[in-house]
């Protein structure tokens, strides 16, 4: 049996890091191999270019561009090998985050997104996102909290964040079914029973 492609999704600071983890140990203790990885990232190649999409300022195709790069390759090597073989995936971003980004936080043209989420992955969409959602002003203060070296998208100014966050609340509302948005500004224990609840209805 195929096994269950899940990313998760939200603004800079929104703290889904923490639970992707979590999720992993809790599929495991429920039977399931798991596949934890990330985007842009997640082979060789792709966290080479990660490093240059994090750091380098660039043409907003070209970003585009690379970071549906990255993920063929991710789905290549990675993703669709794993859910063959029945092994569930969770991938923290995925084409969420370049709507949300490159779409609502920069401008890339809607139709040249869906050309290329057509091109790189026609027939693969996650069978779930988790969408941590959270007033801007909180996500900020958690990144100033962590207190290191802000990349290319954390030194965006508010603006741009806003866009990010209202470009994924859309995308949740065109994909109810997929996409299920979580409360992030709560406690991590309400956080917690949030995903239990979502995921006592799949596994
Ligand atoms: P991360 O720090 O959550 O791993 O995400 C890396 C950054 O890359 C984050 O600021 C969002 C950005 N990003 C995009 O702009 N477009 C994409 O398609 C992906 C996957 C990430």
């Amino acid at each position: 049996m195929r096994g269950k492609f899940i990313t998760f999704e939200g603004i800079d600071g929104a703290g889904k890091s923490s639970h992707v983890e979590w999720l992993a140990e809790h599929l495991r203790a429920r039977g399931h191999t798991v596949l934890l990885t990330r985007e842009p990232g997640g082979t060789s190649l792709g966290e080479k270019l990660r490093e240059l999409l994090l750091n380098e300022p660039m043409h907003l195709e070209t970003e585009t561009l690379l970071m549906f790069a990255a993920r063929r390759e991710h789905l290549a090597q990675r993703i669709e090998p794993a859910l063959e073989r029945g092994e569930w995936v969770i991938c923290d971003r995925f084409s969420d985050a370049t709507w949300a980004y490159q779409g609502g936080g920069r401008g890339l043209d809607k139709a040249k997104f869906l050309a290329l989420e057509h091109w790189v992955h026609e027939h693969l969409q996650p069978d779930l996102t988790l969408l941590f959602d959270l007033p801007l002003e909180i996500a900020r203060e958690r990144i100033v909290l962590a207190n290191r070296v802000l990349d290319k998208f954390e030194q965006e100014r508010a603006d741009f964040h806003h866009r990010v966050r209202q470009a994924y609340l859309e995308r949740a509302q065109a994909n109810p079914s997929r996409i299920r948005t979580i409360a992030a500004e709560k406690t991590i224990g309400e956080i917690r029973k949030q995903l239990e609840v979502v995921f006592s209805t799949i596994c």
